[in-house]
């Protein structure tokens, strides 16, 4: 299937059939997409956290939406950006990037120095609200792959970000959370958007051309 295609196939669902997993091989292609994603200045400043553990995902589901799906679905990802851009964490991945590419040491110092400086004139907000924008990339191509494997996935801004950040404990790795991605099998029976018209404006009002 073509990717548009599988974008047609795709739908935000709404209901998963608990007896279903995602396999390991298939959860590990939906990863490399998202690790893959480009990011602003190459900071690759969003993570992503795989929540299995039916324990703790109980513990997620007051203030979701979608409190069924946080209980029945195969895998619950959690998308987290850096919630502070700091010198020592841009320094470090230009120096794996300096390191991997065989590049002479300090090759990239002139941009860095730039990049430090305005980072460090905005606020910590500024920058995880940079960051953020970053991981909805990585959002967009996992749920693209994932349905190229025909899984289902939904997207979600519908939780209380302070409860998940605190039960995965992100502000110890410097992250705070921005969406989820629930992902596994639809439940036909109970995932009512399953059967209706995907609806997008028409593209002669999407697509505005300059001429
Ligand atoms: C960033 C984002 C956040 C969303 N948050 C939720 C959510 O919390 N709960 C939910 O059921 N759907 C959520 N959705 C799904 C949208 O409502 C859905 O994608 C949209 O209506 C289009 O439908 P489709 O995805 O089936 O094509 C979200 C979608 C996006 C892109």
């Amino acid at each position: 299937m073509s990717l548009i295609e599988n974008l047609n196939w795709r739908h935000a669902t709404k209901a998963y059939d608990p007896t279903k997993k995602v396999s390991e091989e298939d959860l590990q292609k939906i990863l490399e997409a998202a690790r893959l994603a480009p990011t602003s200045s190459g900071l690759q400043q969003f993570r992503v956290l795989v929540v299995e553990n039916p324990a703790i995902r109980a513990q997620l589901v007051d203030g979701s939406l979608n409190p069924e799906c946080m209980v029945e679905c195969s895998h619950v990802l959690v998308f987290a950006a850096w919630n502070e851009y700091t010198p020592e964490r841009i320094d470090a991945i230009y120096d794996r990037t300096t390191e991997e590419r065989d590049l002479p040491q300090g090759r990239f110092n002139s941009y860095t120095d730039k990049i430090k400086e305005m980072y460090g004139n905005q606020s910590k907000e500024a920058h995880f609200n940079h960051a953020a924008k970053q991981s909805y990339i990585g959002l967009v191509l996992a749920m693209a792959q994932a349905a190229e494997l025909k899984i289902d996935t939904t997207p979600a801004e519908g939780f209380d970000n302070k409860r998940i950040d605190d039960v995965l404990e992100l502000e110890k790795r410097g992250l705070k959370s921005v969406t989820l991605l629930y992902m596994g099998y639809s439940d036909k029976q109970r995932d009512w958007l399953s059967t209706m018209k995907k609806v997008r404006n028409p593209m002669e009002e999407f697509a505005i051309r300059i001429k």
